[in-house]
């Protein structure tokens, strides 16, 4: 093991660094610290959002094992799932999506996207998802491999020990981000749906910007899953990489007040803080991951969290394609 954080390989993916940018108007509205928010949402057009920075390393990983085609999963909207679909065509790699959700659904957003980029597409009903995903990709996987292909599996959200890479790397970025702006924040925030980002972040602070604590707003699962789900990551990337974490590690803070009824079921308040951002700031969110994320933001400082802080800094990880599915939920007053 050494304590070298020389990053591994990785491929030129994503349009960084990002700018990183203060929200004076709804900071002021809201009295509490400065807002700035982190454009991870403009990582690229189609390639937006937070998956790009965790693919640029998975997917080098990927190559350089001689893999010829991607198989991945998650909701018939995953963010995750339309990037993998559109960088595997960029790379001349086959992507295979096992989405969840029922494929009559007119193709919209990312699931239109995924069509579009060719890759090869199976649909099942929540609870086989939920019961066999782990048999399902394995299964797809001893197909490809059947045909001679060479196939690389990339879990949900690309959250493992190579993805995480992605915002360890986003994190010195940051560092930088801070000292360009001449601030030190006391918090960085991101949406938390399958904990990739945040162990990133985390491992990342501890490394670049230890003064700044990460907070994780849990979109589905709750604080100890994420907690314990970043944790994973890093012990896995350090093993993979043979890295030590530095010491006195700990863990995320996570908050999981406001999944509200489940993943990818927002209320009215959220629908309300996207519209509120857009127009207040031309800031455009998602109701599934950063929009629910902003609002539990806003209400955490309404109720006092931040008192006492200078900046903080919100993490904007994409999902504008998974906005236009919700179309009628705005219209609803
Ligand atoms: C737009 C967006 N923001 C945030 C997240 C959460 O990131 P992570 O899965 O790394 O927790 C995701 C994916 O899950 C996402 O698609």
């Amino acid at each position: 093991m050494t304590n070298s954080f020389r990053f591994p390989t990785r491929l030129s993916l994503a349009q960084t660094p990002t700018p990183l940018q203060p929200l004076d108007r709804i900071s002021a509205r809201y009295g509490g610290p400065r807002i700035w928010v982190k454009r991870d949402d403009l990582t690229g057009c189609s390639l937006s959002g937070n998956k790009i920075r965790k693919l640029e390393f998975v997917l080098a990983k990927a190559l350089d094992e001689g893999c010829d085609t991607l198989i991945t999963c998650g909701g018939l909207q995953s963010n995750h799932c339309r990037a993998t679909a559109l960088l595997g065509a960029q790379l001349g790699l086959r992507v295979c999506l096992l989405l969840r959700g029922e494929s009559e659904q007119p193709p919209d957003g990312n699931y239109l996207l995924d069509q579009l980029a060719g890759a090869e597409i199976r649909t099942y009903p929540a609870s086989v998802y939920q019961a066999k995903q782990q048999e399902l990709l394995d299964g797809w996987a001893r197909e490809c491999r059947g045909q001679g292909r060479n196939p690389w599996v990339i879990p949900t959200g690309a959250s493992d020990g190579h993805g995480a890479w992605g915002y360890v790397q986003a994190s010195q970025e940051l560092s930088e981000d801070y000292t360009r702006h001449n601030i030190s924040p006391e918090y960085v925030i991101s949406a938390s749906g399958s904990g990739g980002t945040l162990a990133g972040l985390h491992l990342g602070h501890r490394l670049y910007c230890p003064t700044t604590q990460v907070l994780g707003m849990a979109v589905c699962d709750d604080a100890e899953y994420f907690r314990t789900k970043a944790l994973a990551d890093i012990e896995s990337l350090c093993r993979l990489y043979s890295v030590s974490a530095p010491a006195g590690l700990g863990k995320p803070e996570v908050i999981d007040a406001y999944i509200g009824e489940g993943y990818a079921k927002a209320g009215r308040e959220v629908f309300d803080t996207i519209r509120q951002l857009a127009s207040t700031e031309g800031l455009v969110l998602d109701p599934v991951y950063t929009g629910k994320a902003f609002y539990g933001m806003l209400r955490e400082i309404a109720l006092g969290r931040f008192q006492g802080c200078r900046d903080i800094v919100f993490v904007h990880t994409g999902g504008v394609f998974g906005l236009f599915p919700y179309r009628e939920f705005f219209n609803q007053q």
